[in-house]
C-alpha cells in the first residue's frame, strides 16, 4: 500500500513537471529585451550576448533575405502547428532525449538522424571544446557514443524549463521521402549497415515473407523497399516499440509543436542554413563541416526511383504517415506520387 501511494506521488510528480514542461512554450524570441538578457546573462557572466538574444535583436532590425527566409519558416511552423495539432499529451523529460544541450554557448539542437546530425554532433563536440581544431577529424562512431552530449532528458523539468527559455533552440529536417530513401538504402542496401539488417532486416523478413530463404532469415541483408515500407505500415511495428530512429517522423523526435525552435535549418540549404546558426555562437573560427561534394538532385532521384514501383495505395498510406513533417516544414507533396 505504502509503496503504491509512492508510486501514485512519482507519477503525480512527473505529470506536474509536464505540465511546467508545457507552460513555457512561450515565444521566447520576442521575450522584452530585459528578460532575455537577464536570462541570458547569468550563465555567460554578463560577457556576451547569448545567441537567443543576438537573434532577437536581429529580428528587432530589417532583416536580410536570409533572416527573413527564417522568420517565414517559424511562422509558417506556427501556423501549421496551430492548424493541425489537436490537444496532445504531456511532454516528459524522456521525450526530450534528442535535444542536445549546450551550455556554455546556450545552444539546444534537435537531431534528427539523415540529416546531417553527425557533422552537427561534430560541432557540438568541438564547441563543448573537447576536440582540437577540424571537428571533422572526430571519428563518426565517437560521435555518437552514447553520452558523449547531454541531452535535455537528463535534466529536471525545472532545468529543462530554464533552457528552454533561454537557449537557442534549432533543428534541421529534410524532405521526409528523401530521408526515408536515405535511410533505407544506408541501412538495408549498403553491405556495412550488416547491424540493421541483422536486427531490422531479418525482423522484416520473418514477418512479411511466406516461405523465406533460410539465408535471408539469418542475415535480413535482401529487403527490399516495398518490404521496408510494409514494415513501416504494419501496425504490429509501433505497437512493439517506436521507430527507429532513421525513419521515426521528425516532429516525433523533436516535438515542433510543443517546444520552440528558433530556427528551422533545412538539409537542402545545409551550408547557409549551417553558417546562419554558427553566426549566433559567435566564434569566427568555427566552420560547419563541408559535405562531401554530391552530384545534384541525387537524393531526389533516389526517392522518385525507389517509389516508383510501390503502388499507388502504399503510396497513400505512407503519405499519410508522414505528412506532418510535409506539413510543418513545408515541404510540397512529390510529384513522383500517384495519390489520386
Ligand atoms: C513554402 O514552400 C513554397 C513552395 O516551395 C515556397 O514558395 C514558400 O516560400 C515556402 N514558404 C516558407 C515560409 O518557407
Ligand atoms: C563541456 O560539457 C560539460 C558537460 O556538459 C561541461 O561541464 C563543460 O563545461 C563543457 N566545456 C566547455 C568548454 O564547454
Amino acid at each position: 500500500m505504502g509503496r503504491l501511494c509512492w508510486r501514485r506521488r512519482a507519477l503525480a510528480a512527473a505529470c506536474l513537471g509536464a505540465v511546467l514542461l508545457l507552460l513555457w512554450p512561450v515565444p521566447r524570441a520576442l521575450l522584452p529585451e530585459s528578460e532575455n538578457s537577464a536570462l541570458g546573462s547569468s550563465w555567460l557572466h554578463g560577457k556576451k550576448k547569448s545567441p537567443l538574444q543576438m537573434l532577437y535583436d536581429l529580428n528587432k532590425g530589417p532583416l536580410s533575405a536570409l533572416a527573413e527566409v527564417h522568420r517565414q519558416r517559424r511562422d509558417l511552423l506556427q501556423r501549421a502547428c496551430s492548424r493541425h495539432t489537436r490537444r496532445q499529451r504531456l511532454l516528459q523529460p524522456e521525450d526530450l532525449q534528442h535535444v542536445l544541450v549546450d551550455d556554455t554557448h546556450g545552444l539546444l539542437y534537435c537531431y534528427v538522424p539523415k540529416v546531417a546530425c553527425t557533422n552537427w554532433k561534430r560541432v557540438l563536440l568541438a564547441l563543448n571544446g573537447s576536440v582540437r581544431g577540424d571537428p571533422r577529424s572526430i571519428p563518426a562512431h565517437e560521435v555518437h557514443a552514447p553520452g558523449r552530449l547531454p541531452s535535455l532528458a537528463d535534466f529536471s523539468p525545472a532545468e529543462i524549463n530554464r533552457r528552454l527559455r533561454a537557449y537557442l533552440a534549432f533543428l534541421f529536417v529534410r524532405e521526409p521521402f528523401e530521408r526515408l530513401a536515405s535511410a533505407y538504402s544506408n541501412k538495408f542496401v549498403r553491405p556495412y549497415s550488416a547491424a540493421f539488417q541483422q536486427r531490422y532486416g531479418t525482423r522484416i523478413v520473418r514477418r512479411l515473407r511466406p516461405r523465406p530463404h533460410p539465408e535471408a532469415l539469418a542475415r535480413g541483408h535482401d529487403v527490399r523497399f516495398a518490404e521496408f515500407l510494409a514494415y513501416l505500415l504494419d501496425p504490429r511495428t509501433r505497437r512493439d516499440e517506436p521507430f527507429n530512429e532513421h525513419w521515426e517522423r521528425a516532429h516525433a523526435l523533436c516535438h515542433p509543436c510543443r517546444l520552440r525552435y528558433d530556427i528551422v535549418g533545412k538539409f537542402e540549404t545545409l551550408a547557409e542554413d549551417a553558417t546562419f546558426v554558427l553566426g549566433f555562437v559567435g566564434l569566427p573560427g568555427l566552420r560547419f563541416p563541408a559535405p562531401p561534394p554530391r552530384k545534384a538532385a541525387t537524393t531526389h532521384d533516389q526517392a522518385a526511383r525507389l517509389f516508383q514501383d510501390i503502388s499507388p495505395f502504399y503510396q497513400r498510406r505512407l503519405f499519410d504517415l508522414y505528412r506532418m513533417d510535409f506539413l510543418l516544414f513545408n515541404y510540397s507533396t512529390p510529384s513522383y506520387l500517384r495519390l489520386h
